[in-house]
């Protein structure tokens, strides 16, 4: 595959999006053109979906949280990611199929087998050539998010257990694929964060073309 596959993980206040917004924003400086994208999103489908999977108002079971979270990937994946990286782009993926491992598997406990069988469906066995992980305690992380006056969504409001088991869950994917995963101490500042992120990034520009 040419181009860069790039995503972003990591819990809620992680400052993880500010950073994908600042590293395009150096990316298009050097003349690049990066594809930037969320999950669940990305699409007119895919936002969709986000919109009721968001809605504090609505009560998915855990399966049907899932599934949604596939269906908008699926979108996403064959409409705009996998034509991007065809053209040789680098594509910056707020969230992907990992975030549905950490918050449907350790979080709402669905089987972890389960959710990585409909991951590779849903992506066509596209992996990110690179995923940063954006660690901070959770009770910090959220402290950040209640701080943000209306940036809290329905899964900002599970109670702090669930955002350990889905911080442990990173942590452990990290540990198990350090090929792939970069951990980074989201606690910090936004500056020496977004340093750390190009520090990682830029000896991997040469794969993507534009
Ligand atoms: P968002 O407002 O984008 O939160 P954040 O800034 O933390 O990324 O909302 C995305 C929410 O969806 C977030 O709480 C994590 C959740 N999510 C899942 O539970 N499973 C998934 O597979 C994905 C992609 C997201």
């Amino acid at each position: 595959m040419p181009g860069l596959f790039v995503t972003f993980e990591g819990g809620e206040g992680s400052g993880k999006s500010t950073q994908v917004a600042r590293l395009a924003a150096r990316l298009r400086a050097l003349g690049m053109d990066p594809l930037v994208t969320r999950e669940p999103g990305g699409t007119a489908v895919a936002e969709g979906i986000r919109a009721l999977l968001l809605d504090p108002e609505r009560r998915p079971v855990p399966l049907a949280e899932a599934l949604l979270m596939e269906a908008s990937r699926a979108q996403l994946v064959a409409t705009v990611l996998r034509p991007a990286l065809d053209a040789g782009r680098i594509c910056l993926c707020d969230r992907y199929a990992d975030s549905t491992l950490a918050y449907q598997g350790a979080g709402r406990g669905i089987d972890r087998a389960l959710l990585a069988q409909w991951n590779t469906a849903a992506t066509e066995g596209l992996n990110p050539d690179l995923t940063l992980l954006f660690d901070v305690e959770p009770s910090l992380g959220l402290r950040r998010r209640s701080d943000a006056p209306g940036a809290t969504n329905r899964l900002d409001r599970e109670p702090l257990e669930f955002h350990e088991r889905v911080r442990a869950c990173y942590l452990e994917l990290a540990r198990s694929q350090p090929d792939r995963w970069v951990v980074l101490d989201a606690s910090l500042g936004t500056d020496e964060l977004e340093a750390q992120v190009w520090e990682t990034l830029s000896p991997r520009l040469s794969r993507a073309r534009v």
